[in-house]
């Protein structure tokens, strides 16, 4: 029988999760809310990007997504409930300079993953999308998931044959199921401090802010002010990232309680441009750092909002942070943390 919408599973019911990814940004406060569930995590990560320090909750397995055997190993060993699965590479610029890293570690890692999940009996998956499927939207409103998917980048074809690679497998069989996530721009930190973003090279619009706030960055670049829109800067859909670990919890439940097979936008539904951005970073901090008005970046959408709504309708997904302030002032306490 093909699986039917039906109520989330009762609050408490502890279950075991495996992330892939779960040392990294987005993963890291994931892990914290599964834990704060009672969930049983391990976490699988090689460490490139991810670090030990992020995982709050669980028991760290350090691996590669290409050693198909010790993937194979930990499944077999630990037997979850769902995967969860954040390990991928996620810059837009590099993903052109290098195309074969992304489509090695973002679209073939991942069919690997599937493969070992299915044989291991596993039914559920969480996959973390973004918004690059969707490429340049075609007017300056909030897209909903039945836009045109058309990335403009390698990273976001790598994110978007992962996706279709779910979708066919879940049309073929009766008991795998899947939930994609599209993240929109994702900010902020734990509000205690405890984990946040900590690339080797941010890019980042928010963090670079802060970057410049604490001296490590001599300036901040605004990439294009000639754009059609209400201040020339680009406008996007920021999105605190306990937020999205909400949203990942609900589609967790959404699975394990039999749901079916979805693709949900992660944003708010409303934009903020990158002059109000550093606008809200400089009030913030309490720091005037030098801002320069530079050409427009490469590949860079004038206007990407989410709509939200069948995030919140079917998923009951409530927002708790839709405040930039409170984004940034997370993402200010953590980075003085460094
Ligand atoms: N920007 C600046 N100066 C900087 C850094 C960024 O002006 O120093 C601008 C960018 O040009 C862009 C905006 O700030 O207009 C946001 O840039 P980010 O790099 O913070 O984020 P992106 O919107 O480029 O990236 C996000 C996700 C990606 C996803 C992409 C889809 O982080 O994973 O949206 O377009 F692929």
């Amino acid at each position: 029988m093909d699986r039917v919408n039906k109520p989330a599973p009762e609050q408490g019911i502890k279950k075991k999760i495996l992330v892939t990814g779960g040392a990294g940004y987005i993963g890291s406060h994931v892990v914290k809310a599964l834990g704060e569930r009672g969930h049983d995590v391990l976490v699988f990560d090689n460490l490139s990007t991810g670090r030990r320090d992020l995982v709050l909750h669980g028991t760290l397995v350090v691996g590669d997504l290409q050693d198909l055997e010790l993937l194979d190993n930990t499944l077999k060993k630990f037997r979850p409930d769902a995967v969860m699965h954040f390990a991928a590479s996620i810059s837009v610029f590099e993903s052109v300079q290098d195309p074969m890293k992304y489509y090695r570690n973002n679209t073939v890692n991942t069919i690997n993953l599937i493969d070992i999940v299915v044989q291991n009996g596993v039914q559920n998956l969480v996959f973390s999308s973004t918004a690059a499927v969707y490429g340049v939207p075609a007017q300056n409103r909030p897209v909903d998931e039945r836009a045109t998917l058309l990335p403009i980048n390698p990273y976001g074809w790598t994110k978007l044959m992962a996706e279709r690679v779910l979708q066919d497998l879940s049309d073929a069989s009766r008991a795998f199921h899947y939930v994609s996530l599209r993240y929109f721009n994702v900010a902020g930190a734990d509000s205690g401090g405890r984990i946040g973003q900590r690339y080797p090279v941010s890019t980042h619009i928010i963090t670079r802010c802060l970057k410049a706030a604490k001296g490590e960055l001599a300036v901040l670049p605004i990439y294009g002010t000639d754009y059609p829109t209400s201040d020339g800067t680009c406008i996007r859909d920021y999105i605190h990232v306990d937020d999205l670990a909400d949203a990942h919890i609900a589609a967790l439940d959404h699975l394990l309680g039999g749901g079916t097979s979805e693709v949900f936008n992660c944003g708010y539904g409303h934009g903020t441009s990158v002059r109000d951005v550093v606008k809200a970073a400089k009030k913030v901090t309490g720091v005037d750092f030098r801002v320069t008005e530079e050409g427009r970046r490469p590949g860079d959408p004038p206007f990407l909002v989410a709509d939200p709504s069948k995030l919140i309708r079917a998923l009951s997904w409530k927002p708790r942070y839709d405040d930039l302030r409170y984004i940034v002032e997370t993402a200010w306490n953590w980075e003085k943390s460094l």
